[in-house]
């Protein structure tokens, strides 16, 4: 018997489920449910997932009351302040920061894995030169799984962490070549004795035939914005790969379910969004007439880059960009865009619809305007962000995987359809 438990009744039937509490290290308790099918002969309903939690985990904490966010246990700040993307990705997959050995001998296994296989280009040569990266990606990463046969065994401990190895190597290779062969040049082989972020930047804007170093104002704002990233504990996608890879399905493939989830607006295709939508209102004249169509019921515009299922704070990873973009626009020239995000932000926390339902900026808020600024096209958006996220999905991949009581994801539903009925003759319907 638990500690805590809740004694829940049914009123028809005046049976009593005695459910147990469970308590995690941090966080609010959870009502352990499993055997009220059997005690009570219901199943519960809670669509979109705002009141259920999916799995335990021992990854990421956040508080959205507080705006809180935790990788491992350490705050997303000092991690943003102190570390460098690879040593988060360590951190995230095997639970600890690297020692300076370790982090020597991740970041070597990381660069050995950088190039994708010929094949792969050629792959992406049967996409449209004008396909959105996102779709190329999601292609892309489910090709994967038939380019590396020797890690499809997802028992083996060692194959799961290669995998995840070629995944965090090569997202910014995939992303480049998407990108390349989108705008028709030739997709370049990384430089492995650059950093991760600096690598990226020579394969993104890098030329054959000419020399080019890559600025490290733009890899450092790039490296903490894959830490803003790179995790952040159920949200869509994450809960897309585990939903998928509970099937025991190839990793790579699983990866890519969740790429296409991320893609959405409501999720990581709002950076994107956020940016068109700064482009339309154009002046801070038109703030209030779009504020006042955010709130209309009736329109479907909603403020992009505000709000979100958690926070219901300060996203404290948009405090760490709005910093970071103001850092990034002093050295690439201001945007008038942020000025007008700043405006918006302003006016939107001080009015009572929005402050009422605890809507604030979350990461995508700022993140378009540094990525606008250090050039990639607004398409891009979204693979940035599916880059620094990936570690995220193949740490989740991981403890669910090697959790011994992996069981396969299956909601149930409350049918609303029709009851039995006979199937007319053709003639009679
Ligand atoms: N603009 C205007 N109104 C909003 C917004 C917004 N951006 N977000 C929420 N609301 C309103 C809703 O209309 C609703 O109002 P109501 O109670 O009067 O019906 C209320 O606030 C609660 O919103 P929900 O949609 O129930 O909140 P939910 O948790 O389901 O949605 C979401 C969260 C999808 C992020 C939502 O806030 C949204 O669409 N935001 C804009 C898109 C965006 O920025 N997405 C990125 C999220 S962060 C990420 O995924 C990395």
């Amino acid at each position: 018997m638990a500690d805590k438990t809740v004694s829940l009744k049914d009123n028809s039937s005046g049976k009593t489920a005695e459910l147990p509490l469970r308590e995690g290290t941090l966080g609010s308790s959870v009502l352990d449910i499993r055997k009220l099918p059997k005690e009570l002969g219901h199943f519960t309903f809670d669509p979109g997932f705002k009141a259920t939690a999916s799995c335990e985990s021992a990854i990421t904490y956040l508080d959205g009351g507080k705006g809180q966010l935790m990788y491992r246990g350490y705050p997303i700040e000092q991690l943003a302040e102190k570390c460098n993307y690879l040593e988060v990705c360590y951190l995230l997959l095997h639970g600890e920061l690297p020692s300076s050995t370790e982090k020597e001998q991740f970041e070597t296994n990381i660069r050995y894995h950088t190039m994708i296989n010929e094949g792969l280009r050629k792959f992406l040569d049967g996409f449209r030169y004008d396909a959105h990266p996102m779709a190329m990606m999601t292609g892309v990463l489910g090709s994967l799984s038939a380019f590396y046969h020797d890690s499809t065994n997802i028992h083996d401990p060692d194959q799961r962490i290669i995998t995840a190895h070629r995944l965090i190597a090569k997202m910014p290779t995939l992303a480049a070549a998407c990108y390349k062969h989108s705008i028709g040049e030739p997709v370049l082989y990384p430089r492995n004795e650059l950093s991760y972020a600096s690598n990226f930047l020579w394969m993104m804007w890098g030329r054959p035939t000419e020399p080019y170093e890559p600025d490290p104002v733009a890899a450092k704002a790039l490296d903490v914005l894959f830490i803003l990233h790179a995790d952040h504990e159920q949200n869509a996608s994450t809960s897309t790969v585990r939903l998928a890879g509970s099937s025991q399905t190839n990793p790579f493939g699983a990866i890519a379910a969740g790429v296409a989830s991320l893609w959405g607006p409501a999720h990581g295709g709002a950076n994107e969004a956020v940016l068109r939508m700064l482009d339309e209102i154009g002046s801070v004249d038109n703030i209030d007439k779009y504020i006042d169509r955010a709130k209309d019921k009736n329109d479907p515009f909603r403020l992009m880059g505000f709000g979100h299922r958690v926070y219901k704070n300060m996203d404290p990873r948009a405090l760490i960009i709005k910093k970071l973009a103001d850092e990034v626009l002093e050295k690439y020239g201001d945007d008038p865009r942020m000025e007008l995000a700043r405006r918006l932000e302003e006016i939107a926390l001080k009015d009572e619809y929005f402050v009422e339902r605890r809507l604030y900026p979350n990461v995508d808020f700022y993140s378009g305007i540094i990525y606008q600024a250090l050039g990639f096209p607004y398409e891009m958006f979204t693979v940035l962000f599916a880059i620094g996220r990936t570690v995220g999905w193949i740490a989740h991949w991981m403890e669910m995987i090697s959790d011994p009581s992996m069981v396969i994801g299956r909601p149930r539903q409350l049918y609303v359809g029709p009851a039995e009925r006979n199937v007319p003759d053709l003639d009679d319907r």
